[in-house]
C-alpha cells in the first residue's frame, strides 16, 4: 500500500497498482488507466464519480466503487445549512459581528426570508435529494422535483412531492437545490435562462457540483438580483472560486464540506477499503459504479445512489 501527493506521483506509482483509493480531486482518466495494466478497481471516496473515465474503465475491465448511502445524511444536513444561511443571511451578519460593526439591534437590519411553509425546488431526487426531502417537511415546505427518470406510479404522492419540468420549478421555487450528479447532461443544466425564471428573494443552493452551474451566468445574476442569493459548497473549478462569486455578499460559501462530518468520512473510507478487499478476494462488492450509457455517471442524486 503506498499514498500519494499529487498527479505525477501517483502516475509513477500506479504501475504495479492492482487497486486505487482516490479523492474526487484525482482526474482518473484513460492517460492514468494506460500506465496501470495490473489495476483491477479503482475504489472513490465519494459518491460522485465525473472524475472518473467510467467508459475508458469499463473498456479496460477496471471495477468502479464510490460511497453511496453513507454521506447522504450528512450532506442533506449541508444543503439544509446552507439553505438557512443564505435565507437568513447568516454570512453577511457573522462578518458585520466580527468586524465590530454592529451597532445594536435594528428592526429592520439583515431582513432574510422565510423557510417554514415555502416552496423548495430539488434538481435530483436521489438518495441525497429525497433526504433533503425528509428535512424539509419538518419546515412544512411543498416540495417540487425535478428529475431525469419519472417517479414510479404513486410515489409522488407516497413521498408528497410534485414532480416539474426544470423551467417550472426554477419559476415557481423558493429555493432551488441541486442534488443531481455532475453528467454531460447536467453540466450548465442552471443557466441565464434558468436563473433568470428564478424570483429576486429566491435562492439557489449547491451541493452536487460546482459544474451544474454556470458560474458566470450566476454572478451575474446575483449582480441583477435574482435570484437573491446562494449557498453554494461546490465550485466548478475548485479550489478556486469565481471572484465574482467571492465578491458577492449574498452568497455563502464553503469549500467542499458536504460529507466532511466525523462519522460519514470515517464511513467513506471504511466503504473504499471494503471494496478493494472484496475485489482483492475476487468477491463482488455491493457499491459498483455500472458504466452509464455514453460514459455518463450514474452516481449522486440520481436515483441509483
Ligand atoms: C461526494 O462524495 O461526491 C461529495 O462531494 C464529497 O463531499
Amino acid at each position: 500500500m503506498v499514498g500519494y501527493a499529487d498527479r505525477a506521483t501517483l502516475e509513477d506509482l500506479v504501475g504495479g497498482a492492482a487497486a486505487l483509493v482516490c479523492l474526487l480531486t484525482e482526474r482518473i482518466d484513460e492517460a492514468l488507466f494506460a500506465r496501470a495494466p495490473a489495476l483491477r478497481i479503482v475504489a472513490n471516496v465519494a459518491v460522485g464519480v465525473d472524475n472518473i473515465d467510467l467508459a475508458a474503465a469499463a473498456r479496460r475491465g477496471i471495477l468502479v466503487a464510490n460511497t453511496p448511502d453513507v454521506l447522504t445524511e450528512a450532506t442533506a444536513d449541508l444543503a439544509f445549512a446552507l439553505l438557512l444561511a443564505a435565507a437568513r443571511r447568516l454570512g453577511e451578519a457573522e462578518r458585520l459581528v466580527r468586524a465590530g460593526a454592529w451597532t445594536g439591534f435594528s428592526p429592520t437590519q439583515l431582513l432574510g426570508v422565510d423557510v417554514w411553509q415555502k416552496r423548495l425546488g430539488l434538481v435530483g431526487f436521489g438518495r441525497i435529494g429525497r433526504a433533503i426531502a425528509r428535512r424539509a417537511r419538518g419546515f412544512d415546505m411543498t416540495v417540487l422535483v425535478h428529475t431525469p427518470r419519472p417517479l414510479a406510479d404513486g410515489e409522488a404522492d407516497r413521498l408528497g412531492v410534485t414532480a416539474l419540468p426544470l423551467a417550472e420549478l426554477c419559476a415557481t421555487s423558493d429555493f432551488v437545490v441541486l442534488a443531481c450528479p455532475l453528467t454531460p447532461a447536467t453540466r450548465g443544466m442552471i443557466g441565464a435562462a434558468e436563473l433568470a425564471l428564478m424570483a429576486e428573494t429566491a435562492i439557489l443552493v449547491n451541493t452536487a457540483r460546482g459544474a451544474v452551474v454556470d458560474e458566470d451566468a450566476l454572478v451575474r445574476a446575483l449582480a441583477a438580483g435574482r435570484p437573491g442569493g446562494a449557498g453554494l459548497d461546490v465550485f466548478s473549478a475548485e479550489p478556486a472560486i469565481h471572484p465574482g462569486l467571492l465578491a458577492s455578499p449574498r452568497v455563502v460559501l464553503a469549500p467542499h464540506i458536504g460529507s466532511a462530518t466525523l462519522g460519514a468520512r470515517g464511513r467513506m473510507s471504511a466503504l473504499a477499503a471494503s471494496a478493494v478487499a472484496e475485489v482483492l478476494a475476487g468477491r463482488t462488492p455491493a457499491n459498483l459504479v455500472a458504466a452509464a450509457p455514453q460514459g455518463a455517471p450514474t452516481a449522486r442524486g440520481a436515483p441509483a445512489p
